[in-house]
């Protein structure tokens, strides 16, 4: 089954053509973070407007590098959320288009399993069940994925995602949009030691998350060192910050493992390209006898390969959707 994917969630245009749930003929992202770096984060309005600009030649360079023409696709889908309601109505409105078009099935995307299928294409043999940390710019989740299309919430972020985070330790300490890649090679720099970061834990639920209490401790002591020293030691913040986020999301991933019985750790979305994090997951799951999986680099952040490949897996129980598939900013997983 040939799946033609469009993911316009947030900031990346994406077109992907991915055949049978794994294998990706081609992968087209052309990214505006450049564009926001100015802003310091994504503007909605001018996302929408550039998704708009970008995505016909994203999804023609996508047919010409799988080689394909459009009465090779057997079903499209797109991402219908969560993300930007303009920029998610920018990919809906042409996937719907090239479905009426092609009367071939359409199907909506949940973003985040997209995020989770980004390892089936990286690890051909992995199948549920398994625990998948998800974390993004916008989400932070303990999952337990029991099947392709059955998923449930265990744990979440009560206030900031942890890629949020990175986002905004970086923007405070002026190493501008995306932060998370800015961090994580400051950090490789900096003596992880250097601070004792606030770390907060829910007696009511062990595996959710929250990470302002910590946010606002990094921003309090780069506030503080540069009225001190009219300097902060950049390297060994994100140091400290980026082990810090690393053990909690580690830690409480663990504490799930362990109580729930399922020895099988997948990792998801924009932060799993962190390397502290690829490496205290490593450990731990090395000294618990768990098995670990990272998607490849390449597709931890947005893409359409990712939404193809989740497409699938409910294209074959026979779900698809009618021309009124709309937007869902805030939509959820797993209800
Ligand atoms: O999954 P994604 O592309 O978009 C959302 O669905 O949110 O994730 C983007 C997030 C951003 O917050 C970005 O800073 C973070 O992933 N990120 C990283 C790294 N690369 C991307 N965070 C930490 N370390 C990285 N190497
Ligand atoms: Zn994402």
């Amino acid at each position: 089954m040939i799946v033609l994917a469009i993911e316009t969630s947030c900031d990346e245009t994406a077109c992907a053509i991915v055949k049978d749930g794994r294998d990706v003929l081609s992968n087209i992202i052309s990214s505006q973070a450049e564009l926001f770096e100015k802003y310091g984060g994504v503007v909605p309005e001018i996302a929408s407007r550039k998704h708009m600009e970008y995505m016909i030649p994203v999804v023609s360079e996508a047919m010409q590098t799988a080689g394909i023409g459009f009465g090779d696709v057997d079903a499209v889908a797109v991402t219908k959320g969560p993300g930007l309601v303009g920029a998610l109505l920018a990919g809906i409105s042409l996937a719907k288009g090239i479905a009426m078009a092609m009367e071939k099935p359409l199907i909506g995307v949940n973003h985040l399993e997209g995020h989770i299928a980004a390892n089936y294409i990286g690890w051909p043999e992995l199948e549920p069940p398994f625990l998948c940390l998800l974390v993004s710019g916008g989400h932070s989740h303990i999952l337990r994925v029991d099947d392709y299309t059955d998923i449930k919430v265990l744990g979440r972020t009560r206030d900031d995602a942890a890629g949020e985070a990175f986002d905004k330790i970086a923007r405070a300490i002026g190493l501008g949009y995306p932060g998370g890649p800015k961090v994580d090679a400051h950090a490789a720099m900096g003596n992880r030691s250097a601070y004792d970061l606030p770390r907060t834990k829910f007696k009511d639920n062990p595996y959710d998350f929250s990470f302002s209490g910590l946010k606002t401790a990094v921003l309090n002591i780069a506030n503080n060192s540069m009225q001190k020293d009219g300097a902060i030691n950049v390297d060994d913040i994100c140091a400290s910050f980026q082990y810090t986020v690393a053990r909690v999301l580690v830690e409480n991933t663990m504490e799930a493992a362990d109580e729930t019985g399922v020895r099988t750790i997948v990792v998801a979305g924009g932060v799993a390209a962190n390397s502290g994090l690829r490496r205290e997951m490593a450990a731990e799951c090395f000294a618990h006898g768990y098995k670990l999986h990272f998607p490849p680099l390449e597709l931890c952040t947005d893409n359409a390969a990712m939404i193809g490949s989740a497409a699938y897996f409910h294209l074959i129980k026979g779900e698809s959707d009618d021309y009124s598939l709309n937007a869902v900013p805030s939509l959820k997983l797993g209800v």
